[in-house]
């Protein structure tokens, strides 16, 4: 079976629920075991689409505890775990010798001290990569060994210039060295950890011979991963790939959409199909056969108007449930400048404003997850949410804070 979540993976995930507030104690090992050969598997989508066993919305880590330290570190991981975050999401690139590291981008001269490095200035280059031209190093052509030799810096140094500390300080992490530190955490913790990959320009990759989705499938396996209540969601901007990863894996997959454009493994073949095409009711279908969830960028929840004020939610939400996907917007973050109009404090856009009501429109507006740069926030913002649903609930008999679908 692949990433449908009908059947026993939804059996596996109510028994093994990962961490969040409504989650209880571990129930069953960290790190389980492998169930049959997950290759030889296909997939089955049939059925309603039940939810994950939460009935509160799930906190992602946009790239770790981004808000705090350099991004895609283990230190950030670490601390969005700590913050209590229930999934932490490493972007995945390759290098040179095919291992999976944790970027947001192949170009990383903007969140590591590569332009530092003498030795690395030959590398220094320009590609196409999705159709856009881009200057710098890319991790396609440096060996792991020699990615381990540079540091992570902070990529926003104007917004968050308190994390410019942290600079040099932590390496590029693996995704084997970041599912270890899940395994750590989540013993620590004693409830277990998620994990939510993504697969960065897959047919970029695919086309210089370094696809990423066998090293993923594969380490997941190492890692027992590949299994029914594995705390494990996939996901990519791509389609292609993910109807592949469906195939190959036994966890769930997302399917991300951007604001505007379309996926570029559609663009590449000729398609002309677009993000909007694909959260029509019928593009929600079609992505159900699939995936398990759509990972919206915000603005198609809540849109903002012309002045930067929160409007009604569209419909997607509603769309995605009646298609049997969950709901997962990114990116939710603390200071002003990305808060709508609505919640910001003072005029300082780097400075923090109410996040919390951005949470609680999203929230009201029923998604599943969110991806927040702010784990400790999105934690806290459910918490009040949660406690805003239950002092309601007295006169809205028989009402639960966010119905399990
Ligand atoms: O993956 C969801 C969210 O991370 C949006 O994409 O990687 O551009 O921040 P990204
Ligand atoms: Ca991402």
């Amino acid at each position: 079976m692949a990433a449908s979540l009908t059947g026993s993976l939804m059996s596996g995930l109510l028994a093994a629920p990962p961490a969040a507030t409504a989650a209880g104690p571990v129930v069953g090992p960290v790190v389980g075991p492998v169930v049959g050969d997950p290759d030889q598997q296909v997939s089955s989508r049939t059925g309603p689409r039940p939810s994950t066993g939460h009935d509160l919305p799930l906190v992602i880590a946009h790239r770790g505890a981004s808000g705090y330290r350099p991004e895609h570190t283990l230190a950030a991981y670490r601390l969005a775990i700590r913050m209590g975050a229930d999934y932490v999401e490493p972007d995945l690139v390759s290098t040179k010798d095919g291992v999976l590291v944790a970027r947001h981008e192949n170009e990383i001269s903007g969140t590591t001290d590569v332009a530092s490095h003498p030795e690395f200035a030959d590398r220094r280059t320009t590609k196409t990569i999705d159709g856009q031209q881009v200057t710098g190093w890319f991790t396609e052509d440096f060996t792991l060994a020699e990615l381990k030799t540079l540091r992570a810096r902070e990529r926003l140094p104007d917004v968050r210039p308190d994390n410019t500390r942290y600079d040099g300080r932590f390496g590029v992490p693996t995704l084997h060295e970041v599912l270890e530190l899940v395994e750590q955490e989540s013993r620590r913790r004693g409830q277990v950890v998620g994990v939510y990959p993504e697969t960065k320009h897959p047919t970029y990759f695919d086309s210089i011979g370094l696809s990423l989705e066998e090293p993923l499938v594969e380490t997941l396996r190492r890692h027992g991963l590949n299994r029914p209540n594995a705390q494990v969601f996939v996901q990519s901007f791509e389609t292609g790939n993910l109807r592949e990863l469906d195939r190959r894996l036994r966890v769930p997959i997302v399917q991300l959409i951007a604001i505007s454009g379309a996926p570029y493994d559609l663009v590449a073949s000729g398609d002309d199909r677009t993000y909007d095409d694909l959260v029509t009711p019928a593009g929600l279908r079609e992505i159900s056969t699939y995936a398990d969830a759509i990972g919206p960028d915000k603005n198609r929840v809540v849109p903002l108007d012309a002045d930067g004020f929160m409007t009604d939610p569209t419909s997607l939400v509603d769309d995605a449930h009646r298609a049997g996907l969950q709901v997962h917007p990114y990116t939710f973050r603390d200071e002003n400048q990305f808060l709508p109009a609505d919640c910001r404090r003072g005029s300082d856009p780097n400075a923090k404003g109410d996040a919390f009501c951005e949470y609680d429109a999203f929230f009201d507006a029923g998604v599943d997850g969110v991806f927040s740069d702010y784990a400790d926030t999105a934690v806290e913002a459910r918490e009040f949410w949660q406690a805003r649903q239950q002092r309601a609930r007295p006169q809205r008999a028989g009402a639960s804070p966010h119905p399990v679908r």
